[in-house]
């Protein structure tokens, strides 16, 4: 592990309004029901510098809290170098991120940098689609490929990391 007290995981968007707050709402709201919130930190944030500050998207707001996870106390940030210092999975929303992040990667990062959905369940949905200029059901479509993520993200972690 990087840090030597918990294992950090960042999920990174381009705005870091809908997506990325998304995953770090739904993988909390997992982490405390599976009691690993101790020993699991979690993180977000943009490529993009335009939401710096702001408050999650209201529609990925109101999704997820249908689905019974409040983000709306999350406010958005930009990626930064020092983060490859101190998170030990660093998961891109879409290959468009993965390129910003693997140019920023410095030589000697030891954790994982990789698309959040190579943790789901299908191989051929590889991106979590931009909802940002869609209706409402990318919300719930970017939910359902983060919920079932989320899940499998924590039982390799916990095999990883956390098993004796
Ligand atoms: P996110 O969605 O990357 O999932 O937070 C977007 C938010 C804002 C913009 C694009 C995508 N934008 O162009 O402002």
């Amino acid at each position: 592990m990087i840090s030597n007290e918990k294992v950090s995981v960042l999920f990174v968007c381009l705005g870091n309004i809908c997506r990325s707050p998304t995953a770090q709402g739904v993988f909390e709201h997992r982490l405390g029901k599976a009691g690993l919130d101790e020993l699991i930190a979690t993180d977000s944030a943009g490529t993009g510098s335009w939401h710096i500050g702001k408050a999650p998207d209201e529609r990925a707001r109101l999704a997820a809290l249908k689905r019974g996870i409040d983000i709306g106390h999350l406010r958005a940030r930009q990626v930064s170098p020092a983060d490859f210092d101190s998170h030990d999975y660093i998961l891109a929303m879409d290959e468009s991120n993965l390129a910003d992040l693997e140019a920023m990667r410095p030589p000697d990062y030891r954790g994982t940098l990789d698309l959040f959905l190579n943790f789901g369940n299908d191989p051929g949905q590889r991106e979590v689609p931009d909802p940002y200029y869609g209706g409402d059901q990318g919300f719930e479509r970017v939910l359902d490929l983060i919920e079932t993520a989320a899940d499998n993200l924590i039982a390799h972690i916990r095999q990883q990391h956390l098993e004796p």
